[in-house]
């Protein structure tokens, strides 16, 4: 039998979007661990039959229908747990859209509905939880779920924003929140659900085995005391592979004049930033400009 991490006993953590995939596994996980559980998801009937599925087998829940895009319910879920378990230790930041699209092919109202829950859900739900959290003054934890196509991926422009800014608040609120006694950190999952059952190209990367189980372990410990003096991190498992995302940084070499015009911005490029350009994308693509010299074999005649 696999161990346990530290004090999640009796903890109350919210599971958002926790009705089916990832967000399941993550509260049956908890709940086996000894949590008190709300299995939220806007789809109520999947919420329901998930928190009594975890009643059954003799743990702690309580379902929520909230929809975390909006800020009042996102403040009725967390009021829902203090309500039903007399506080907040953690939030999963679970629940999320995705779509695929070429930049030319987006719809307004497809836009504002992914950026509502990927963006607005998680900060929303986060503030509610963060002052409860403080409120009680017993610190506790964050887990937002960010994406590896936060990096950057084909057809995922919107879906790849919302996970970066995913990212920037987990660094941002892990730097606030410090003093406070509350952790927050990020994961990038991959696991067959249907979220990948969608996209032919996901399936192709993650095979069925790839079971969103096998990612309960790095929530459950990022949640639990065992991670204490962890925070402000973005951690990567896709199954087999663990690690952590390396983050944005300012590169050197940074160049300094009283002011920048168009040709010093110009001779910047052509003489020194020309060989520190970057690869970009979760594919590492190398920029066209450097691309004659990463890719050409170089010959001397
Ligand atoms: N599956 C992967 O490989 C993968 C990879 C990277 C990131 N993620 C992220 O993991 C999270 C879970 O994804 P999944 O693969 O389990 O997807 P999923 O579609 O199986 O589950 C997402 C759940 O969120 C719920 N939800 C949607 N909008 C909601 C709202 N407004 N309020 C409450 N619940 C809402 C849905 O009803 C659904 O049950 C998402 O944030 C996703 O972006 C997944």
């Amino acid at each position: 039998m696999s161990s346990q991490p530290a004090g999640l006993k009796d903890r109350a953590v919210v599971v958002t979007g926790a009705g089916r995939g990832l967000g399941e596994a993550f509260a049956v996980h908890l709940a086996q661990a000894g949590a008190r559980v709300v299995v939220n998801d806007i789809d109520a009937g999947l919420a329901e039959s998930a928190a009594e599925n975890i009643r059954r087998y003799g743990g702690q829940a309580v379902a929520s229908g909230h929809d975390v895009a909006d800020p009042e319910q996102a403040q009725a879920l967390v009021d829902l747990c203090v309500g039903e378990f007399g506080g907040i230790d953690g939030l999963v930041n679970n629940a999320g859209l995705n779509y695929e699209a070429l930049p030319w092919q987006e719809e307004p109202g497809r836009i504002r509905e992914l950026v509502g829950v990927n963006v607005l859900g998680p900060i929303y739900t986060g503030v509610a939880a963060v002052k409860a959290m403080k409120a009680q003054g017993r610190g506790g934890a964050l887990v937002n779920v960010s994406s590896g196509a936060s990096l950057g991926q084909r057809k995922l422009g919107v879906y790849s924003a919302s996970k970066g800014a995913v990212a920037s608040l987990t660094y941002s609120w892990a730097l606030d929140l410090e003093e406070e006694g509350i952790r927050v950190n990020a994961i990038c999952p991959l696991a067959h659900t249907r979220m990948v059952w969608k996209s032919e190209r996901s399936l192709r990367n993650c095979p069925p085995d790839r079971t969103p189980s096998r990612i309960a372990p790095l929530v459950l410990f990022l949640l639990s005391d065992d991670a204490e003096g962890i925070t402000g991190q973005v951690v990567r498992c896709n199954g087999p592979q663990l690690h952590i995302v390396g983050q944005p940084y300012l590169k050197a070499p940074i160049l300094e004049r009283d002011s920048w015009d168009t040709e010093t911005v110009r001779r910047a490029f052509d003489e020194v930033f020309g060989a520190h350009l970057e690869p970009y994308g979760l594919e590492k693509r190398v920029p066209p400009r450097l691309r004659k010299w990463t890719q050409t074999p170089l010959r001397s005649a």
